[in-house]
C-alpha cells in the first residue's frame, strides 16, 4: 500500500464520509479545533512573555507550573480534532503545501518547546526570579514566531 492508497482510504472511510456529508460535523470540529488551539497557543504565548520580561512579579516556575499543564492538555483536544478535519479531505490536503508546511512547524515548536525544558528550564530555579538568561528569550521569541506562523498556515490552508 503507498501514501496515496493510505490518504484514499481515510478520506473513504465511514467516519470521513459521514463528516463530509453532515452540514454541521465539519464547522463543529473546527470550533472545537480553534478552542483547542487557543488554549494551547495561549498558554505558550503567555508563558513566552514571562521569559522575555513581561509579569516579573510572578517567578518563571510559577507561571510554568500554572500554564504548561493546560498547553500539554490541549493537545488532547488539537491533534483529534485536526486528524478529524484531515480524514476528511485526506488527498487535497496530503499534497498542499500550506497544509505541510504546518505539520512542519508544529513539530519544530514542540521540539524548540522540549528542548527549552531538557536544557535551559532546568536550572530555572536560580533564576526564576531575576533576569532571563538569553537562551531562555531566544526559545521564547523562536516560540511565539513558530505559533504565529502554525495559525498563519493553519489560517491559510482554505485558499490553497
Ligand atoms: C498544534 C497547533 C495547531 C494550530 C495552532 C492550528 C491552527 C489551525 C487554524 C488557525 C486553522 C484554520 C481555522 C479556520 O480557518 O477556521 C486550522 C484548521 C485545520 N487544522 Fe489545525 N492547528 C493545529 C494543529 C493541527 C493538527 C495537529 C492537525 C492535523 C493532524 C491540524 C489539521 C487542520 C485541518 C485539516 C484544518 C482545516 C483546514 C481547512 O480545510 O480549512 N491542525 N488549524
Amino acid at each position: 500500500m503507498q501514501y496515496a492508497d493510505v490518504f484514499e482510504w481515510l478520506e473513504h472511510s465511514f467516519l470521513a464520509v459521514y463528516i463530509r456529508q453532515s452540514p454541521l460535523l465539519f464547522p463543529a470540529i473546527e470550533i472545537v479545533h480553534i478552542v483547542g488551539f487557543i488554549v494551547l497557543v495561549g498558554s505558550a504565548f503567555l508563558f513566552d512573555l514571562r521569559l522575555l520580561g513581561v509579569a516579573r512579579k510572578i517567578s518563571v516556575v510559577d507561571a510554568a507550573n500554572y500554564v504548561l499543564p493546560w498547553a500539554r492538555r490541549s493537545l488532547f483536544i488539537v491533534v483529534p480534532t485536526g486528524f478529524l478535519l484531515f480524514i476528511s479531505q485526506a488527498k487535497a490536503l496530503s499534497t498542499n503545501g500550506v497544509f505541510g508546511l504546518k505539520l512542519i512547524l508544529i513539530i519544530i515548536a514542540i521540539a524548540n518547546a522540549g528542548i527549552f525544558h531538557r536544557f535551559t528550564f532546568k536550572s530555572a530555579s536560580s533564576w526564576s526570579n531575576s533576569e532571563t538568561p538569553l537562551a531562555a528569550k531566544a526559545a521564547a521569541l523562536i516560540s511565539l514566531l513558530l505559533w504565529i506562523s502554525v495559525i498563519s498556515c493553519g489560517r491559510l490552508i482554505a485558499y490553497f
